[in-house]
């Protein structure tokens, strides 16, 4: 296995329940079709791509595949996934055009202008520095370049609600939210043009929705997979989600950007 010191937070088990709910492959909610929402209108064939936090590789093999980009490099913070990825990536019969890469969170391990687009589904929110890190991918992109993502975005500043507190208490991962207007500024500080954001939240409503109907629906099948406490942690934080995504307060978001 590949190493690293960075402390998992999508452990084995964890990421088996999240596969269980959003497809083989997603740790993020949406599958292929919220990708293809993502891409629509840009162009991949062709294109020297990377992929930030590929989690096990679904979306990365996908863009060399589905949309024939000339090389995709999928990177991500957590060894186990890049080991998996790269396995995804063989069984698919992609590695001519597609690698891997345990990075540590920081600086990006690329020369400047590398790629012609940056891919990133649900990363972001990880990460602190979100303007440095904007920057970070602007250097890496060739001129002409454009950024694509998405990332779970907020609504409103500071305190929004009891039950948004106990949502980001109850899970375990390291979230840094910020807003529209915030995320807007921060990729046009960071030296973006033609920003544009597009909020899902409605989309979303309908995914974290079909996704409480399957827990309830075949909560055994979940049980046996990763056992009773989990799948009950599991029942909590996806009904929990459901409550923030309602009341307005999570806001997974697109957002394209380009490098003139
Ligand atoms: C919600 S998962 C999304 C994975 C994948 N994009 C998908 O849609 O299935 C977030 C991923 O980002 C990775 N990650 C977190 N911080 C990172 C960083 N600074 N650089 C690269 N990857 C990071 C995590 O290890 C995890 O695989």
């Amino acid at each position: 296995m590949t190493s690293a010191s960075t402390k998992s937070q999508y452990n084995e088990t964890f990421a088996e329940a999240l596969q269980w709910l959003w497809g083989e492959g997603y740790l993020a909610p949406g599958g292929a079709e919220d990708v293809e929402a993502l891409l629509t209108g840009l162009e991949v064939e062709g294109r020297d791509v990377l992929d930030i936090g590929c989690g096990l590789g679904v979306i990365t093999v996908m863009l060399a595949d589905k949309y024939a980009a000339k090389s995709v490099v999928g990177i991500d913070v957590e060894p186990h996934l890049v080991d998996h990825s790269a396995k995804r990536a063989e069984a698919a019969g992609v590695l001519d055009r597609v690698s891997f890469k345990l990075v540590t969170p920081g600086p990006l391990p690329f020369a400047d202008a590398s790629f012609d687009m940056v891919f990133t589904k649900d990363v972001i929110v990880h990460v602190p520095n979100k303007e440095g890190f904007y920057k970070d991918i602007l250097r890496i992109l060739k001129p002409g370049g454009v950024l694509v993502g998405s990332d779970w975005l907020r609504g409103g500043e500071g305190y929004f609600s009891e039950t948004a507190d106990r949502w980001l208490e109850l899970v375990h991962l390291d979230f840094q939210l910020k807003n529209l207007e915030q995320t807007r500024t921060a990729l046009q500080t960071a030296g973006f043009s033609k920003v544009s954001l597009n909020d899902r939240n409605e989309f979303h409503r309908g995914e974290v929705a079909k996704e409480v109907a399957l827990l309830d629906e075949k909560f055994d099948q979940l049980v046996e997979r990763i056992g009773q406490e989990q799948a009950d942690y599991r029942l909590r934080s996806s009904r929990m989600r459901q409550k923030v995504i309602d009341e307005g307060f999570l806001r997974p978001t697109h957002f394209v950007s380009f490098k003139l």
